[in-house]
């Protein structure tokens, strides 16, 4: 049996922020399909040359990358148990087939993470990524402690291709129109439980794990 943890929520919302503190809390591997098409972007594979232009437009990357892709990580031996989803599924068809694999012991919990679209587009533009460990930053509301410099390991901090804020727009209303369904998708199934994500992060941490007891 195994135990899916799914993060819902509009690009920005804090999904990868809160993933990393759920994934240390549960020990459980944190899995972000935009992560995977970055690496796979900065290593110029086949799935990063074709991901890159749907990326840099801010659109989703079509369903079979995504898919194929997905289920070979989640196919690892360190997901056996359980495996935490960050921006994955994105579409109808992408949680449709995640629930074909699944078997019937298998547990899902969706955490939804709302926050406004005014707070988005802020959130995005001042998004700083570390190159080397990957944690996430911002220059307003979670300054490194010397500028250019991940707080976490002392990697070079960069920003996003698709942080501007027109692409930041696009992604958004991308979201709407195919990832928001979702909301009822699961909801329908009982699955869901929503949080106010526009809170700080160490409160929507708090709320989502409370969620999560709240679940048993
Ligand atoms: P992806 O990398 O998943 O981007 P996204 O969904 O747009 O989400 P973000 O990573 O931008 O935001 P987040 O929710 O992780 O927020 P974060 O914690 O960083 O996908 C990128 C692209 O890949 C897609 O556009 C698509 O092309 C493709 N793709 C990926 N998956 C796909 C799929 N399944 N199907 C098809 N295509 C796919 O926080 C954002 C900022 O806010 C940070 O600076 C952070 O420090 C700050 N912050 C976080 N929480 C708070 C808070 N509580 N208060 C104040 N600031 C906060
Ligand atoms: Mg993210
Ligand atoms: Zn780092």
């Amino acid at each position: 049996m195994a135990s899916l943890l799914i993060l819902l929520g509009a690009p920005g919302a804090g999904k990868g922020t809160q993933a990393v503190r759920l994934s240390a809390a549960l020990g459980m591997p944190h899995i972000s399909t935009g992560d995977l098409f970055r690496a796979n972007l900065r290593d110029a594979t086949p799935i990063g040359m074709k991901a890159k232009e749907y990326m840099d437009a801010g659109k989703l990357v079509p369903d079979e990358i995504v898919l194929d892709m997905l289920f070979e990580r989640v196919a690892a031996p360190d997901c056996a148990e359980g495996y935490l989803l960050d921006g994955f599924p994105r579409t109808l068809p992408q949680a449709q087939a995640l629930e074909g694999r699944l078997g019937p012991q298998d547990k899902v919990t969706v955490l939804e993470l709302r926050v406004p679209d005014e707070a988005i587009v802020g959130r995005a533009a001042g998004r700083l990524v570390c190159r080397k460990c990957g944690a996430t930053q911002h220059r307003e509301f979670s300054p490194p402690k010397t500028e250019g410099v991940c707080d976490a390991c002392g990697g070079e901090l960069y920003q996003r291709r698709d942080d501007t804020p027109e692409v930041v727009r696009e992604r958004l209303r991308v979201y709407h129109e195919q990832t928001a369904p979702l909301v009822d998708f699961y909801s329908a199934k009982g699955l869901l439980a929503s949080v106010d994500g526009s809170k700080s992060p160490d409160e929507v941490f708090q709320e989502l794990e409370a969620a999560l007891a709240e679940r048993g």
